[in-house]
């Protein structure tokens, strides 16, 4: 018998706020799947600026308003130019799953009156989605697991479960603006959490001081020292200490934490941005120590995200984890798009009507099909 297959694009924003990465895969309903083909879309200078205000809480409620439309736009570009350059009719494209773009995440309980509750905002209308898309598009993924419990977060080690055999122990280190990682073993169940910042400070870092968006390849880090005592301070940050499940954002990690660091930061801007570098891969290497170690050995770490291309930050995660550390490419997986295959396989789930959250990561009460659909 033939096996029956679903067509999905998966549209993925994360909190790099870079741009759009859309991965168009072939999922079966054994969920494996195939990878067809990625493309990404780089937001415009304008919109990036605007989706860090609103992020770093300088906007008004009419930005939001509006900015959900433009990003829902953008999102729908992104998935069309994907149809056109792989050659795909878009009436063989069963759904779009869209992560959207958080502008706001408050994973802990907040009260106003008498009401309690964890909040998350994904920007990018799936209502848009569909309409310039003319496919069914799947969103708004986070919002049901915080509804029981839950951070909405991470979501990815989902997807983690079905794309890595535990025939070794791994971290599957996924770097974005953010760092978060999934640690699979067959000694425990698949748990993850956020390791602290990746890309997002020494992107802030790199603008402030070199007025570029990154450190390409990680050369500027590798031409600094790293500042122990600078690197030290940083390390001092609450947030590491915390026990799993916990997740972060530009909540914490925003301009004002930059502008903070930066003002005992070293003299020497290259030794600034290779302590910066050093802090993600220390707050990886230490978060394994004390929250993976214990529960389970590690043969080996897979990295992937943006970060996956910084060969400083890449070198310092080996050197202070002592483990071989591959990346997705190793296993034929983009390490760009990932993270948007993700996307594509927890939206197959929704229209399946499948449980899609993994309580043990998100802490969640229960399983719930998470994911609210704008049709065709
Ligand atoms: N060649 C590269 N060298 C170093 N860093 C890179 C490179 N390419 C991308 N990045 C980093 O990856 C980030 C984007 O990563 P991404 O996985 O899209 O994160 P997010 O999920 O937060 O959007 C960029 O902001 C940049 O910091
Ligand atoms: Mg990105």
């Amino acid at each position: 018998m033939e096996r029956t297959s679903k067509t999905a694009i998966g549209l993925m924003s994360g909190t790099s706020m870079d741009g759009v990465d859309a991965a168009a895969v072939r999922i079966y309903d054994d969920y494996n799947f195939e990878f067809i083909s990625g493309h990404s879309l780089k937001y415009p200078d304008d919109v990036r600026t605007k989706l860090l205000e609103i992020a770093n809480n300088n906007a008004v409620t009419s930005d939001i308003c509006f900015m959900d439309f433009v990003t829902g736009k953008l999102f729908a570009q992104c998935a069309n130019e994907l149809i056109e350059k792989a050659g795909l009719n878009p009436k063989d494209v069963d759904y779009i799953a869209s992560h959207g773009q958080t502008v706001f995440h408050i994973p802990e309980d907040k009260s106003i009156g008498n009401i309690t509750a964890k909040s998350t905002l994904q920007i990018g209308n799936i209502s848009v989605i569909a309409e310039l898309t003319g496919i069914t598009t799947v969103g708004d993924f986070r919002s049901r697991d915080m509804a029981c419990g839950g951070q909405g977060a991470p979501l990815v080690p989902f997807a983690d479960e079905l794309i890595f055999k535990k025939d070794k122990n791994r971290a599957i280190q996924n770097i974005g603006g953010i760092g978060n990682v999934t640690v699979l073993s067959k000694d425990c169940d698949t748990f993850a959490f956020d390791t602290g910042p990746g890309n997002m400070l020494i992107d802030g870092v790199m603008h402030e001081l070199f007025n570029l968006p990154y450190d390409k390849d990680g050369q500027i880090a590798a031409k600094g020292q790293i500042d122990n005592e600078f690197l030290n301070r940083l390390l001092t940050e609450d947030y590491y200490k915390k026990f799993p499940p916990k997740s972060t954002g530009r909540e914490l990690f925003n301009d004002i934490y930059l502008q903070n660091i930066l003002q005992n930061s070293p003299e020497n801007k290259y030794d600034t941005v290779a302590s910066v570098t050093a802090l993600s891969a220390k707050t990886i290497a230490d978060a394994y120590k004390n929250f993976v170690l214990p529960k389970t050995s590690l043969d080996e770490i897979v990295l992937g995200g943006g970060g996956a291309y910084n060969r400083t930050l890449k070198n310092l995660i080996r050197d202070y984890t002592q483990l071989p550390v591959k990346t997705h490419a190793d296993f034929n997986i983009d390490d760009k798009y990932k993270e948007a295959i993700a996307f594509a396989l927890l939206g197959f789930c929704t229209l399946n009507h499948t449980p899609n959250n993994l309580p043990a990561c998100t802490g969640a009460k229960k399983k719930v099909i998470m994911g609210v659909v704008a049709y065709s």
